[in-house]
């Protein structure tokens, strides 16, 4: 799986594979979550988009404010060119998460489908993750949210989120596995191993207020 933590394997796989790809779930399979923590009125970075349609489903369900970032500028075209009609609600940037380009306090919530797995099967995981959170820590507001959905081994983890520099609290949400007849799903795992039969959402809540209540 070391692969996956190479971006040269990213590009290279998205221009051979153009078809949009879901890792872990669909957008069916989490959106009961994203309601849950993540408001319409909410500025939303997704990191490590990939060509995934989470993007687009949650613009149908009137998030307008969805900045996207991925490491490989194949992908990012590709999806610029895919989700044209939806600009400007739709933005597309290529960035490497361990050095997010965006000022302090400005995303209501980051949300992260199996780009902190990806990140941690790196040569430099720990380090490199250490960096995203610490990226993540510094962009979003008070009140703000970090959604991560992970294959990764729980108790690997969850201290790595539970970091005191970030003063987090963390809610763990068990979502089980899609089938494997389920097309268009990747079930196995990018970086960990994650439970038998279930992903995990990390809700990952920052101090201070949430203004919308
Ligand atoms: C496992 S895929 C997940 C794609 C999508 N989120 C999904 O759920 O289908 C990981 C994605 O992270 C991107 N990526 C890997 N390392 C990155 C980095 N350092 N910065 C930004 N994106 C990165 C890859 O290009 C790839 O699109």
């Amino acid at each position: 799986m070391s692969q996956y933590g190479h971006p040269p394997y990213w590009s290279s796989r998205y221009s051979t594979s153009p078809t949009p790809f879901e890792w872990y779930q669909n957008y069916t399979g989490i959106r009961a979550h994203i309601h849950t923590h993540l408001k319409p009125s909410h500025k939303v970075l997704q990191v490590g988009g990939g060509n995934s349609e989470v993007a687009e489903s949650m613009h149908g369900d009137g998030y307008h404010d969805l900045t996207t970032v991925d490491i490989s500028p194949i992908v990012i075209e590709q999806m610029l060119e895919r989700t044209a009609r939806l600009t400007p609600s739709l933005t597309w940037l290529v960035m490497d998460v361990t050095s997010l380009e965006f000022p302090d306090e400005s995303f209501d919530a980051v949300f992260d489908k199996g780009l902190l797995d990806t990140v941690l099967a790196g040569d430099r995981g720990a380090a490199d993750a250490g960096k995203f959170l610490t990226g993540v820590s510094r962009i979003l507001r008070p009140g703000g949210c970090y959604f991560c959905v992970s294959c990764g081994v729980l108790e690997e983890t969850l201290p790595l989120l539970q970091n005191q520099d970030y003063s987090w609290t963390v809610e763990v949400v068990p979502v089980p596995k899609p089938r494997a007849s389920e097309d268009k799903v990747k079930t196995p795992p990018a970086g960990g191993k994650g439970g038998e039969d279930c992903h995990y959402i990390y809700v990952c809540k920052t101090g201070g207020h949430d203004d919308e209540g």
